[in-house]
């Protein structure tokens, strides 16, 4: 048997009912945002995430946690959607619905032209007031903050409370946004073809998604290409990157249109 994963994915697509795709960080890795688990360039190999990424860590030392947030910004608004994630816009275009549920926090997805994205994680850019929730309109991005992910910015101040902003993700020890999470659970545990693109499958509870469609009898296939905690549950494993398979898997599925 010849090993053909776009193939073999294509004709999965087909035949699946709903599809639902699922991805992680290392969908925007080709565009040039950092992943996390990344032995070399990983930000939580770089920077310790119970400083950067907790209530604790922010409450020590809010300067330092926003300077870092705005660098993040910064890199994520100098990126551009590549040539995977347009793909998988156009693979969205062949179905009546093809959630994408993401843990990323960066919007390029939707920069992309997605038009259905969970942020499970929350979202980069949504910053709200620590004390009231109250939304705080655009963050301005200073031109250096590119450039020094250790800088200490003081974070803005909100006119209602006079709390400072936080950014809009979810940090260690928080829960996820209820209504991102039921629906994510829900998508994954009636799709009968879940994919999931560049994620390594550690955190709960995108790890359990995978259980969640196989017990139905649906199918799980991961892009990735190395291997991750949700190999021993895949049906299909496509060791390439988003960038490579993604329009490979959008050729396939239309090619495989055509011929009926
Ligand atoms: P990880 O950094 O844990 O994993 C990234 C995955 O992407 C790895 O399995 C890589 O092999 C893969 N990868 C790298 N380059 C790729 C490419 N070009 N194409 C496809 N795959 C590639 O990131 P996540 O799984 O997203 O949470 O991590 C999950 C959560 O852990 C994040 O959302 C974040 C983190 O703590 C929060 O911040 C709340």
């Amino acid at each position: 048997m010849t090993y053909d994963p776009a193939g073999t994915l294509a004709q999965w697509w087909h035949e699946a009912e709903r599809v639902a795709i699922l991805t992680g960080a290392g969908i925007s890795a080709e565009s040039g945002v950092p992943t996390f688990r990344d032995a070399r360039d990983g930000l939580w190999a770089r920077f310790d995430p119970e400083r950067l990424a907790s209530m604790q860590g922010f409450r020590d030392d809010p300067d330092l946690v926003w300077g870092w947030y705005l660098w993040r910004m910064a890199v994520v608004w100098n990126a551009q959607p590549h040539a995977g994630h347009r793909a998988l816009t156009a693979l969205a275009a062949t179905r009546k619905k093809l959630p994408v549920i993401t843990q990323n926090v960066d919007d390029l997805h939707e920069r992309a032209g997605n038009p259905d994205v969970i942020h499970l994680h929350g979202d980069l850019f949504e910053t709200r007031c620590v004390d009231c929730g109250e939304p705080f309109p655009a963050i301005e991005i200073p031109d250096r903050a590119a450039q020094e992910p250790q800088q200490r910015v003081p974070p803005p101040v909100c006119g209602h409370c006079g709390g400072i902003a936080r950014p809009g993700v979810v940090w260690f020890g928080e829960p996820l946004p209820e209504p991102e999470f039921l629906l994510a659970c829900s998508l994954a545990g009636t799709c009968d073809l879940l994919i999931a693109i560049g994620t390594s499958g550690e955190v709960a509870p995108a790890s359990s998604f995978p259980s969640l469609v196989k017990e139905r009898g649906g199918r799980f296939a991961e892009i990735n290409p190395e291997w991750t905690w949700l190999t021993p549950h895949a049906d299909l494993s496509w060791r390439a990157t988003a960038a490579e398979a993604l329009p490979e898997l959008l050729k396939r599925v239309e090619e495989t249109a055509k011929s009926g």
